[in-house]
């Protein structure tokens, strides 16, 4: 099993997390390369759903090294919990390597996360307030505070000190909010340094050292191509590099260790936050109407679309195949995983969009202008459904209806992508492999 990356294609949600488990136990490494716990990647172990948020998908086998990437922004907190949570399922943790690189969110970023959504008001991200944005705009702007920090008592305290002269003066004197003191903060992180001490490593070098030894890495990402940083729907993204490029920055290896890029993508689109969606199905609450609000309702029940981290309702969509085809571009897609087939067995008929028009001009290819894909109107194919068939319990890529298996090459020929692995249930046997090896 070739070095992998794996990415979502949309804008997060596409089923990662199932699709990392399922493949994980082919890699000796699975590593988390960026974001960090605004993540929320579902993985069924027995009759439990477990949403993890920090810990790499390719925890549940025994093989796989868990590593979270230098790319990654952590908030100690939370990996302790999730640690601990693990742990009383019976899934060890013992394997996971933390890179000492890894930039540390404080508690600053995230009361300063929620205080600028407050601040921007109607043009707001809709962010996790997690303390991503603002822990990454410390990253680089070279004042943040690392994992490796977190060794050192004397220099954590230190960078704490300089770092809370600038947080506390904007805490208070722009958004009226509380200050912090060097000392509350080292009480609840000191605590945390040691229980992760045991866990950090050079992992840069570990993994380069493993890929000559000829073993087998996987890279997760999390979130998805369209909210990337670069080539994402700015400023209505995360802070970081989802797409496939930014594995090899977040784990610090080369390009020449990617053999297979691996995008996933749901058989329809979902999105979380503020931000243009064209193919949005836009629900009665929302402003909606007619044929689109009933359809887009359906997608959200059918599909169970409630965030993982922050449980908020996620707009729905048709497939968007320009989306699909700047992902398939920005990211070197060599395969596609395609998830939550079953969901659209709900419909007599399903569209597909092909391209967007705004103002009387036609895009096949993703806009260059923001306003353009604001005012998008799709423009869709209509293909005939599967509406009753059960797909759920399919186990060959035969025993599926014809009009599934017509979508499914439609769009490979739409997309240009080989989807090798079609996914009809969130379990790991609702998967049917189709070239993917
Ligand atoms: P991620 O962030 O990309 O890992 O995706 P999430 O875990 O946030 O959301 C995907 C949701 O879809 C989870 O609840 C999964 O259990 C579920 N899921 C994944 N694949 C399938 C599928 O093929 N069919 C159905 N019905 N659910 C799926
Ligand atoms: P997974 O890995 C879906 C969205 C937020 C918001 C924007 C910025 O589960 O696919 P942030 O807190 O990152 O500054 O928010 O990005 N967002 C996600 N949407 N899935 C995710 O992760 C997301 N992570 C961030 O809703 O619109
Ligand atoms: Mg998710």
């Amino acid at each position: 099993m070739p070095s992998t990356v794996l990415v979502g294609t949309q804008w997060g949600d596409e089923g990662k997390g199932k699709i990392t488990d399922l493949i994980a136990s082919d890699f000796d490494y699975v590593v988390r390369f960026q974001g960090g716990n605004n993540a929320g990647h579902t993985v069924i172990h027995g009759d439990t759903k477990l949403a993890l948020h920090l810990m790499p998908s390719g925890v549940m086998y025994e093989n796989a090294v868990p590593v979270i990437g230098n790319g990654v922004v952590i908030d100690p907190g939370v990996l302790v919990k999730e640690m601990a949570l693990l742990e009383a399922e019976g899934i060890s943790c013992e394997r996971l390597k933390i890179s000492c690189d890894a930039h540390v969110i404080m508690p600053y970023h995230k009361v300063l996360d929620g205080a600028e959504e407050k601040r921007l008001g109607n043009n707001q991200i809709g962010t996790t307030k997690r303390g991503i944005g603002p822990c990454y705009q410390d990253k680089i702007a070279r004042k943040g505070i690392r994992v490796q920090d977190l060794l050192d008592e004397k220099i954590f305290r230190l960078k704490l000190e300089t770092a809370l002269q600038q947080k506390n003066a904007v805490l208070q004197k722009i958004y009226g909010l509380q200050t912090y003191t060097v000392e509350e903060i080292c009480d609840e992180y000191l605590p945390y340094a040691r229980i992760l001490k045991p866990y950090m490593a050079e992992t840069a070098h570990m993994l380069n050292s493993a890929l000559s030894q000829g073993k087998n890495v996987l890279f997760e990402g999390a979130q998805g191509t369209l909210l990337d940083i670069d080539h994402g729907t700015y400023p209505y993204v995360t802070s970081s590099s989802c797409t496939s490029g930014g594995a090899c920055t977040g784990a610090g290896v080369g390009p020449v260790a990617v053999d297979r890029v691996l995008g996933i993508s749901k058989a329809y689109v979902t999105r979380v936050g503020g931000g243009p969606f064209p193919t949005e199905l836009k629900f009665a609450e929302d402003g909606g109407s007619g044929q689109d609000a009933i359809d887009g309702a359906l997608l959200c029940e059918a599909g169970h679309e409630f965030g993982v981290t922050t449980g908020r309702k996620r707009r729905c969509g048709w497939f968007d195949s320009v989306i699909a085809r700047y992902a398939a571009e920005v990211n070197g897609l060599t395969d596609i995983a395609m998830t939550k087939l079953d969901v659209l067995s709900a419909f007599d008929t399903v569209k597909v969009c092909v391209a967007y028009e705004c103002d009387g001009e036609r895009y096949d290819y993703f806009p260059m202008q923001q306003s353009v894909l604001f005012h998008a109107k799709p423009v869709y194919e209509e293909l005939p459904g599967w509406k009753g068939c059960d797909i759920t319990g399919c186990k060959t890529y035969d025993e599926l209806p014809a009009n599934t298996r017509a979508y499914i090459e439609h769009l490979e020929d739409i997309t240009g992508v080989p989807i090798t692995i079609v996914s009809v249930g969130a379990d790991r046997d609702q998967t049917i492999m189709r070239g993917w090896e």
